[in-house]
């Protein structure tokens, strides 16, 4: 099946054996107990360009957008595909309650391009619900603005037209900047208390449950300034009990807004002692939640994130920063108590986003790109799929917590059911490859697991980047969907009888290895179903294949089980044929 040939001409030239294997040491059960889901990561997008991104109104959304979401959530099991709208714009732009196309308008004027105002109106609500429809589960965080007074009619809608696949309002977006931003020209220091006023009155205005009666609020979304732990025992949590779902934080590692300066270079993200100090950001407070009673404490997410704030670093595309990256950042998040997190992606043109449709106005038809961002959907998506939820422990291989001079790191993901090591997640920094040994306690009862690789040849490549074995990126791979098995991709590597001794495998380098330990070794290729078309779009737009048919014989509405099943139907055919 795989072209091994290839692999190994492509090996040769890193295949200098000067390098012992690492020996991964796993402790048999978790040292944490943050319970995290196969959707922990999930995508952010910026209000003001929603259009670009799924199309204008109903009868014209994007069929490529439609197709990267179908393969995220191939990857998710029964869990709905996280979507965050919101952003600065989400927090001071108007709101019309009148249906129209598009359903997001910019502006017209000169504006702050980190701050884009626009229109918006309930068809971005019913295209919304059309996706979610299609691909069969999306759960929407969206921003409600308290920058100015939100508006009743927009929660009503929200509510109505999204039903349960609104998760939660995200009431204003980072108020400790609300004075350097201009926000409250009138208050030469917008404070806490201010705040605790005009969210509780904003609470008033658009209530606090969802259609099932829960609550469905979070906030306070604080980026900079404030601290979290003051903001909480300063009453936010008491105060907003019976409001608050989740304490939303949003974390950039640092910001590109004064004219490309910034500290940290392409060398910085490869550092994985990097992530982890900066998933202490705002430690006493994260501790001082977590140091509530679970069952009434909100859960703590990070909305938005990605390489630097203000549009990120000219080097986000690279392999290093927009996979390797992203995964270790959101894996370490996972670790310290987060139980969401969500990548952004803004207007076309930015470095970081995780898909370039074609230039033009909305909708317009040509080929979509794959960033390397993207990814990190992917990877996460299948890294932390299990039946239970899954518990992430950095594993602090050759003491990568602190020493910036490692170049691999390793988490184990334990199964939060039976408490047994699921999957190993083991980044190689190095430009070389590397071995690495894994204890025979790792593998259960029938010693064998898969490897599936994440790899690009360099730390700066942009577009060569494959995911077990397979691209989405490249000229070829132009609607989210038709992906390639390129020669010079990694394949999956099969590892058998390490029950007695281990196991050694070699990664290349700089890559991510994803080591499936349970049950799921055996799910084999994963198929995306065909989203469904939505109900009322009869012109999809984009080059790519349209949205047809019901999705065969991995039918969206399939269970779990059902798909296992039809996918190791489909091996074991291919395993006696061939
Ligand atoms: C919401 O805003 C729209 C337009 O700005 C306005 O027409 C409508 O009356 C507002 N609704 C409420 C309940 O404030
Ligand atoms: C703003 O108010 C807070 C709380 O009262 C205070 O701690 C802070 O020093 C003030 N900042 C400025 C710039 O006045
Ligand atoms: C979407 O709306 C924009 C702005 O009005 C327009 O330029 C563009 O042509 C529209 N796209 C489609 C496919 O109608
Ligand atoms: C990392 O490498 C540098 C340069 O070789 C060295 O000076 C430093 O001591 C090393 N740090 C650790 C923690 O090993
Ligand atoms: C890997 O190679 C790139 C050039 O492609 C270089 O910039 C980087 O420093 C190298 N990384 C390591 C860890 O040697
Ligand atoms: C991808 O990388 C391979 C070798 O690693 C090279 O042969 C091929 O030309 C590259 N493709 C693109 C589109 O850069
Ligand atoms: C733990 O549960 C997973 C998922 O159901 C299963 O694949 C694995 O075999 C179990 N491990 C043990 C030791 O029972
Ligand atoms: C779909 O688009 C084609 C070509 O642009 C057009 O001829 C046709 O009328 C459209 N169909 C519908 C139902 O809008």
């Amino acid at each position: 099946m795989y072209s091994l040939i290839s692999f190994s001409l492509l090996l040769l030239p890193f295949a200098t054996p000067s390098n012992a294997a690492v020996q991964v040491s796993v402790p048999p059960t978790p040292s944490t107990s943050n319970v995290v889901h196969s959707n922990f990561l999930g995508i952010s997008f910026e209000l003001s360009f929603m259009t670009d991104y799924f199309g204008n109104d109903t009868d014209h959304m994007s069929t490529p957008m439609l197709n990267y979401l179908a393969a995220i959530k191939a990857r998710l099991g029964n869990n709905p595909v996280r979507i965050r709208i919101g952003g600065n714009s989400a927090d001071s732009s108007p709101y019309i309650d009148t249906a129209s196309s598009p359903m997001v308008q910019l502006q017209a004027g000169d504006f702050n391009a980190n701050d884009q105002p626009v229109t918006y109106n309930p068809m971005l609500w019913t295209v919304m619900a059309a996706v979610s429809k299609s691909i069969n589960g999306v759960a929407y965080l969206i921003n409600v603005p308290l920058a100015i007074a939100p508006n009743a009619s927009m929660a009503n809608d929200m509510r109505n037209i999204l039903g349960s696949s609104l998760d939660s309002m995200l009431l204003g977006n980072e108020p400790d900047l609300y004075t350097g931003h201009k926000k409250r020209p009138n208050v030469a220091n917008y404070t806490v208390d201010d705040y605790f006023g005009e969210y509780s009155t904003a609470i008033a205005t658009i209530g606090a449950n969802d259609v099932s009666g829960k609550q469905d609020i979070g906030g306070p979304s604080i980026c900079c300034n404030w601290d979290l732990g003051a903001v909480l025992q300063a009453g936010y949590l008491t105060k907003f009990s019976s409001a608050l779902k989740y304490i939303v934080l949003q974390h950039y590692p640092q910001n590109n807004c004064n004219g490309g300066k910034f500290p940290y270079q392409l060398p910085w993200y490869l550092q994985h002692s990097n992530t982890v100090t900066l998933a202490q950001w705002q430690k006493p407070g994260i501790d001082y939640l977590l140091s509530q009673p679970a069952e009434n404490r909100p859960q703590l997410i990070n909305s938005e994130f990605n390489s630097a704030s203000c549009g990120g670093v000219p080097f986000s595309p690279s392999f290093a920063v927009g996979s390797l990256w992203s995964i270790d950042y959101a894996l370490q998040m996972a670790v310290v108590g987060y139980g969401q997190a969500f990548l952004h992606t803004r207007e076309g043109g930015i470095p970081y986003n995780l898909f370039a449709p074609p230039v033009g106005p909305p909708g317009s038809a040509g080929a979509w790109k794959t960033n390397s961002p993207y990814y990190a959907l992917l990877v996460m998506g299948e890294a932390l799929r299990t039946d239970h939820g899954a518990i992430v422990s950095d594993l602090n291989l050759g003491d990568s917590a602190t020493n910036p001079n490692a170049t691999s790191s390793a988490y184990a993901v334990y199964n939060q059911g039976n408490k047994t090591v699921s999957r190993l997640i083991i980044f190689n920094y190095a430009n070389s490859s590397q071995d690495f040994a894994l204890p025979a306690s790792v593998f259960s009862g029938s010693g064998t697991a898969l490897v599936k690789f994440l790899s690009a040849a360099t730390p700066e490549e942009e577009t060569n980047i494959s995911w077990g074995g397979e691209t989405w990126s490249g000229p070829d791979v132009t609607d989210g969907k038709s992906t390639q098995k390129p020669s010079w991709a990694t394949p999956n590597k099969n590892l058998a009888d390490c029950g007695k001794n281990g196991c050694t495998f070699t990664a290349p380098g700089p890559s991510l290895s994803l080591v499936i330990l349970d049950d799921a070794q055996n799910l084999g290729t994963i198929i995306t179903p065909d989203p469904t078309p939505p109900s009322n779009s009869n012109n999809n737009t984009g080059t790519g294949n349209g949205a047809k048919g019901k999705g065969g014989a991995m039918g969206l509405d399939s269970s779990l089980t059902t798909v296992f099943g039809a996918v190791l139907a489909l091996l074991t055919l291919t395993f006696f044929s061939s």
